[in-house]
């Protein structure tokens, strides 16, 4: 795809090939992600930062990405703060904001709200999460965190084995991971969750028809036994009608070390979009698991930065300047 000037609405936006190319910007955006250089390639470029719901990750990683190539982020943080909540449409919502914005990030609790805001926005516009359907930008850090974390034992992407755990119908960073993966061979991906919070139709059939084998279960320990890539996430519990209903399935899949020991290979990687809900009645990665080496979590959330740097940098088609306004930092760091 050409990305300059395009809007990231779905992970079905892409090919094999775009993923290889927003991995290599990624790459090249270490040394900025990790605070040892910065570059001014985007002094004076505006983001738009508008999340309409909950976010620490993505809205501060989002922001710190513009930051570190140089440009200034203005935020909007919840719909009971915007004009959204005096009745604004979004398509008159967008047409305002990308007056003031050169890209804009957005989240929104609907399905398809960023798309139908993208369609009235006269600046690219990146989703960061629309209700349970996808999180493109999620997917591409958890690809990249995938590929970096087996790289160490001489494998890729194609022909890995992953379990995906927990709430599957609500998660939209399964879904848009899920679609990602199908652009892969060989594959096998254990879907692990109960019953009535199973990954949705489509999407198993999606993998099905790339050739991956696809098995549904409803056991953690059996399936994690065998398996890469053990990607743990949180009971959407705001996507339920009642938080009593949501509470009949927190706490079902946990994962600590002793279930790690017991069952896993010794190279499983431990990955999980983040938040993990760490309450008691929850806890589906437990904090024993925090000196497992394994456990890639933080390691997933940096890289968030570095694909975020990379995807702003595509979009904005400074991936080329990016060298000629770098220097040092001036500061100490440690990291
Ligand atoms: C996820 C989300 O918002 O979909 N969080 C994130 O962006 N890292 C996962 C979640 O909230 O459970």
């Amino acid at each position: 795809m050409d990305f300059v000037g395009s809007h990231i609405l779905s992970v079905q936006q892409f090919e094999r090939a775009d993923i290889d190319r927003i991995f290599t910007v990624a790459d090249m955006m270490e040394p900025f992600a990790r605070r040892q250089r910065v570059t001014k390639v985007l002094d004076g470029a505006i983001l738009g930062n508008m999340f309409f719901e909950p976010s620490t990750r993505t809205r501060v990683s989002f922001g710190c990405a513009f930051n570190l190539l140089g440009g200034e982020v203005r935020e909007t943080t919840g719909i009971q703060n915007s004009a959204l909540a005096k009745g604004e449409s979004l398509y008159d919502t967008a047409r305002v904001l990308s007056g003031y914005s050169d890209i804009i990030v957005m989240r929104h609790p609907e399905s398809f709200s960023v798309a139908e805001f993208a369609s009235a926005s006269r600046v690219p516009v990146l989703n960061g999460g629309d209700g349970a359907n996808e999180h493109p930008s999620q997917a591409l850090l958890d690809l990249y965190t995938i590929r970096k974390e087996v790289k160490a034992a001489g494998k890729g992407i194609d022909n890995l084995r992953i379990a995906m755990i927990g709430d599957l119908k609500n998660g939209r960073t399964v879904h848009s991971l899920c679609k990602l993966l199908s652009l892969y061979k060989n594959l096998s991906i254990t879907m692990v969750a109960p019953e009535e919070l199973q990954m949705q139709e489509d999407v198993v059939e999606m993998l099905r028809t790339a050739g991956h084998h696809v098995y549904i279960t409803d056991k953690l320990e059996e399936s994690i036994s065998r398996v890469d890539i053990a990607y743990s996430t949180r009971i959407q519990e705001e996507r339920f009608a009642s938080k009593e209903e949501a509470d009949r399935y927190r706490g079902r899949f946990r994962l600590n070390q002793s279930i790690y020991t017991q069952y896993c290979e010794p190279n499983t990687v431990i990955m999980h979009p983040l938040p993990r809900d760490s309450r008691m009645d929850a806890n589906e990665l437990d904090n024993d698991l925090n000196e497992n080496p394994n456990l890639a979590i933080f390691r997933q959330a940096d890289n968030g930065v570095n694909v975020r740097m990379a995807l702003f940098a595509m979009i904005l088609d400074v991936v080329d300047q990016v060298e000629q306004y770098a220097r040092p930092v001036n500061w100490y760091t440690k990291r």
